[in-house]
């Protein structure tokens, strides 16, 4: 993206989405603001950019633009899909939004927690000697606010200084400041996803509606293990512990914040409010909650609905009397991140039937029939973050991402990598890419074994000779130097890799197959298939079908939702109707706990075959 403003040169940013995500929400996911009023539905025809390569014109697209801005590239981004590469360029905002876009095509009326009000008082009297406090609320009586302490302290000194002409600054019922002059432009807040491995910060304009600057990073709570229950243990074998991994949640949101902030050019002073979305156990890691209970059976929370607290409380370095907002969990395993999730989404809006499925080493699964909604976790292990894989890696560059097998080509196998480098291993959705290939050119049979060398080479001469050992076990050669390379230093599938996906996806099958039968629903009932989180947005459609860790749809209907969590908290952070919605949402949405389930096993075995 080229980004122009009018008032500063134009920026560029380089960004990922899964393939067939919209131009418009590529650049919102990644905070990058386009002009609109109609959130992206097409009808409001604002959301002009020019975009490289040039793409279909649709007719929209012909009643926007001239024919000499359709040929330069001129579309309507919410329009076009991003199949590939393309440079595009984002002309300066021209109308000032009422509303923003966020989640999946989600439009939010713009009315934030931070309000503030720029008055100016009659100086006091010997006939008024009314309080300062009472002389400031009596000029902004419609919001009653209480005030804190730290807007007392400094009450009296900048009403005098700036001759009673003073901005209030509120944050949902609290007055947290007074500030001189006219601030009422300055209006910040940052949209926390606090995920177990990446951390996302979204500085949002709160006048506007509008990112200004996201940053991302690894969780530093890394050295004490990639998933929860590791995290979890930690704190248990370890009475230090917790204390280090609250520290590390802290220095991470705290870098985050000053990253964001230096390059949204803004003084985290005028920074109000938080909101933040993570999983049970990340909430209260950072709140310094003893997470033992949510990792041993009965699985319990110390609290569902956390009650604010002070981003200061936290370690963040933004205004003193700034508030953090968590996000309210379902249960130990469906947490705050899924809750804002499904504000995102819509879920508890959409009256179609819809499937939410985040796919991770905890896979939360959501599925609502238009008017009941059941949620669940089923844990799916590490595989699909490249754990117990042989060649397994994160999606990072050198990761094999897309795979596609011709059996009958010379040269067989096709490879989509990131950052465009030599394969170095292979990322989740690399792995259920090649998985689905095999068993589509029927190298895998349906119960996930590979076939012998004689059937091979009759059904898939081309790959015959990268169906091969290390040892003892059998291996798919994906990656190698040369045909002779030796397997052991290709990147390779092996049996095992095979059975751990299969593993993984049967759990998460299990999990909607279940849900799906308490509501009475078969497959082609669903109208929309979910896909969300870092991972599961990346996921090619057609091969999360082939192997059945969704159902059996129409790929159309399976779509990219990218980091859900994340806009949830953007969502709460801009219209305070949302953040009620989201604390509805422990009302409405019925939680079903799996491991109890006497039926699980059979499902389980029954659904570790892939479908025929
Ligand atoms: Fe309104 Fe594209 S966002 S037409």
């Amino acid at each position: 993206f080229t980004v122009e403003d009018k008032e500063a040169p134009s920026v560029q940013r380089a960004v990922r989405v899964p393939p067939g995500v919209s131009v418009f929400d590529s650049a919102s996911w990644n905070g990058i603001a386009i002009d609109s009023t109609c959130g992206g539905h097409g009808t409001c025809h604002k959301c002009k950019v020019r975009v490289s390569p040039v793409t279909p014109v649709t007719r929209h697209d012909a009643r926007t633009f001239s024919a000499a801005e359709l040929e330069a590239g001129w579309r309507l981004a919410c329009l076009v899909r991003a199949t590939r590469d393309h440079d595009v360029l984002v002309p300066p905002l021209v109308t000032r939004p009422k509303a923003a876009t966020v989640g999946v095509g989600r439009q939010v009326i713009l009315r934030p927690a931070v309000q503030k009000r720029y008055v100016e008082l009659t100086e006091p009297t010997l006939e008024d000697q009314r309080s300062d406090l009472v002389r400031l609320l009596d000029a902004i009586d419609d919001l009653e606010p209480v005030p804190d302490l730290h807007m007392l302290r400094r009450l009296p000194k900048v009403l005098r200084e700036a001759d009673f002409k003073v901005t209030a600054v509120v944050v949902d019922e609290a007055l947290v400041d007074v500030e001189p002059g006219d601030t009422t432009e300055k209006r910040y807040a940052i949209a926390f996803d606090l995920g177990t491995t990446t951390v996302v910060a979204t500085l949002l304009d709160l006048v506007t509606g509008t990112p200004v600057a996201v940053a991302s990073m690894l969780n530093k709570q890394q050295p004490f293990g990639g998933d929860v229950i590791s995290r979890i243990s930690a704190t248990m074998l370890d009475p230090s512990a917790l204390g280090r991994l609250q520290q590390a949640a802290h220095d991470t949101l705290s870098t985050l914040t000053e990253q964001v902030c230096r390059e949204g050019g803004v003084d985290p002073l005028h920074v109000y409010e938080v909101a933040l979305a993570g999983n049970a156990t990340m909430t209260a890691l950072l709140l310094g909650i003893d997470p033992e209970p949510l990792g041993v059976a009965p699985f319990v929370q110390t609290t569902a609905t956390p009650a604010p607290v002070l981003a200061s409380e936290v370690g963040l370095a933004l205004h003193p009397g700034a508030r953090m907002a968590l996000f309210p969990a379902l249960g130990a395993y469906v947490g705050g991140d899924i809750v804002a999730g499904m504000l995102a989404t819509g879920m508890d809006r959409d009256k179609r039937v819809r499937l939410f499925i985040d796919v991770g080493t905890n896979c939360e699964i959501v599925l609502s029939d238009g008017e009941r909604i059941l949620s669940t976790a089923a844990p799916a292990g590490p595989a699909f973050e490249g754990g117990a894989i042989r060649c397994g890696m994160r999606a990072a560059d050198g990761a094999i991402e897309v795979v596609k097998l011709a059996p009958d080509a010379p040269v067989g196998v096709e490879l989509g990598v990131i950052g465009d480098v030599t394969p170095m291993g292979v990322c989740g959705s690399g792995l259920v890419d090649a998985v689905a290939e095999l068993v589509k050119v029927g190298l895998l049979d349906a119960s996930g074994r590979y076939v012998t060398d004689e059937v091979a080479k009759e059904i898939a001469p081309g790959l015959a000779d990268r169906l091969t050992y290390i040892g003892q076990e059998r291996v798919f050669v994906l990656h190698r130097e040369r045909p002779d390379s030796d397997p052991a230093e290709s990147v390779v599938l092996s049996q095992r890799d095979v059975r751990e996906l299969q593993f993984a996806k049967a759990a998460i099958s299990t999990g909607w197959t279940l849900l799906m039968e308490e509501l009475g629903l078969e497959h082609r009932d669903i109208q929309q298939v979910l896909l969300a989180g870092s991972f599961g947005s990346y996921l090619s459609a057609a091969s999360a079908v082939r192997i059945g860790l969704v159902p059996t749809l129409p790929v159309l209907r399976i779509v990219a939702a990218g980091n859900v969590a994340g806009e949830g908290a953007k969502m709460a952070l801009l219209s305070v109707r949302e953040r009620a919605g989201a604390l509805a949402l422990l009302e409405e949405v019925t939680y079903v706990e799996l491991s109890d389930r006497s039926d699980f096993n059979d499902r389980f075995v029954d659904l570790l075959a892939f479908p025929t």
